[in-house]
């Protein structure tokens, strides 16, 4: 299994070092376009693999993409993060140059890839993934809903004052601070509705945490947020590498599914070895119906700005 990160930055580099640290993959080549960074920061992951008893190779490289031929799974995270006060859709006229061009790159050497998009605004970056490289759906998937739904379980616990292992709840819609849709509703303790312990303000306040996650951590740090990222996207690579059928939710190309097409957007979705296995229509109520609808709107606006 040969696994590929685009891009050394902080992201980047914990994705590579949660996926080596599983153990799973046999090979992650890091790339990136700063002369020598993503071979230091695999150099130095290498010291770390006798200390962290992992087998996994990791390799560097500097803009040369014949090193990844024959990758199973590239990651994107090439591109710039935000600082404080940027919302996640400022990022596209940089980003979406350097997304085109990575994917199109990739797709040269690795055919059969499945690609994993975490660059921002990550909706709209897997939208221009699908029209750049017409790979088949389920070969491109955004990270966003994997990570917005570990900080609601994150946010939850704290509310709750449990142990993060006795919480689920999971975040559908867009992966901005606006249109994300933590669902409060089929979120649990032990198999028990949240309700029965939160307060409906209390669960609001959890809603709005969580919607503003990544920007909490980038006024804090300065940019955005790394770890909680890296190992989001690890669990998706390890899940589609390892065959697992998990269920994460994902930006994903709906075609009719919640009502909505000709986009991508975070839905619940079952990974396995040939990426999206399937897409997972759960009921909402009409509130959180309109909601998605909302939201779907937001990304649009941001597809819009696209060249394509
Ligand atoms: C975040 O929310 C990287 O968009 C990402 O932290």
């Amino acid at each position: 299994m040969k696994v590929t990160v685009v891009g050394a930055g902080a992201v980047g580099a914990s994705c590579a070092e949660y996926i080596a640290i599983k153990d799973f993959a046999s090979e992650v080549v890091i790339l990136d376009i700063k002369e020598g960074f993503a071979e230091g920061k695999a150099m130095d992951l290498m010291q770390t693999a006798s200390l962290n008893n992992f087998d996994t190779k990791i390799t560097g490289t500097t803009g040369d993409y014949s090193k990844t031929a024959g990758s199973d799974i590239a990651v994107i995270t090439s591109g710039i993060p935000r600082k404080p006060g940027m919302t996640r859709e400022e990022l596209i006229g940089i980003n979406a140059g350097i997304v085109k061009d990575v994917s199109s790159n990739l797709i040269k050497h690795s055919p059969d890839v499945t690609i994993i998009v975490v660059s921002n605004p990550m909706d709209t970056m897997t939208y221009l993934v699908h029209k750049t490289t017409g790979l088949p759906k389920n070969k491109i998937i955004g990270m966003g809903g994997a990570l917005d739904s570990a900080r609601f379980k994150y946010r939850l616990a704290e509310a709750l004052g449990a142990p993060i292992s006795d919480v689920d709840g999971m975040v559908i819609g867009g992966h901005s601070d606006t249109g994300m849709l933590p669902l409060t509703r089929l979120a649990t303790r032990n198999s028990v509705p949240v309700s029965k312990f939160l307060a409906e303000d209390r669960l609001e306040q959890v809603k709005e945490d969580t919607k503003v996650g990544g920007a909490t951590l980038t006024k804090l740090l300065g940019t955005s947020a790394w770890y909680a990222p890296g190992a989001a996207v690890s669990g998706l690579v390890q899940a589609i590498a390892c065959d697992q059928k998990k269920m994460f939710p994902c930006s994903v190309l709906l075609d009719g599914e919640y009502g909505l097409s000709d986009i991508c957007i975070g839905a619940p979705v079952i990974l396995g070895k040939n990426g999206i296995k399937e897409i997972v229509e759960i009921e909402l109520t009409d509130a959180e119906k309109e909601k998605l609808q909302e939201s779907a709107e937001g990304v649009r606006k941001t597809n819009g700005l696209l060249e394509l």
